[in-house]
């Protein structure tokens, strides 16, 4: 599957089929964030790969009750280990480069055949808590991933001239 293909057909999916991932399959997913671009090539990240099905289960309650989300075999967490760094533009670094990271990791198992579906939806305090997290540390984003029980239905976007202009802002 090219990039564009991963891009185009990719969709969130919340209904898990009761099958493990591979551990090769687990493997690549987590290299294409391993891979991933981050300001100054800091790489200050982590990614607690949570199996357990007590853990996850705890996750999705802490997910403000996401329960479909503890029902994926594997629940990835994105962990930013340097939130302080603000970046010359003024944007802090951490949120970019983990979302770049989750963003490679939710392709590359999408190209598998594995679906995923981002959480932005959930209490950090007892995300950390649940995980042993240290303080300093922030949690960018909850992704559970496992194979799909059936189709996905598709969510619409804007259109391209609504989102751009050329040259300058308008
Ligand atoms: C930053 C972010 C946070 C999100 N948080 C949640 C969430 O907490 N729960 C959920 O079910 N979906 C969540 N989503 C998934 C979006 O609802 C979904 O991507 C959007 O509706 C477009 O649908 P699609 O992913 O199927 O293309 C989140 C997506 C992003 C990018």
């Amino acid at each position: 599957m090219d990039i564009f293909t991963a891009i185009r057909e990719r969709k969130s999916v919340r209904e898990f089929r009761d099958a493990d991932i591979e551990n090769a399959k687990l493997l690549s997913i987590l290299e294409a964030a391993r891979l991933s671009p981050s300001a100054k090539n800091m790489q200050a990240w982590k990614f607690v790969v949570v199996r357990d099905a007590a853990t996850r289960k705890k996750l999705a309650e802490a997910a403000n009750g996401q329960i479909f989300a503890g029902t994926a075999p594997v629940i990835i967490v994105a962990c930013g280990t340097a939130p302080e760094y603000i970046m010359p533009c003024g944007q802090h670094a951490y949120a970019i480069d983990l979302s770049i990271a989750c963003t490679h990791m939710v392709l590359e198992a999408w190209e598998l055949g594995i679906g995923s579906c981002w959480l932005g939806a959930f209490n950090e305090t007892e995300v950390k808590n649940i995980l042993n997290i240290p303080k300093s540390v922030r949690v960018v984003a909850m992704i559970p991933f496992g194979y799909a029980a059936g189709p996905v239905p598709s969510t619409s976007r804007k259109r391209l001239d609504e989102i751009m202009s050329y040259d300058k802002y308008s």
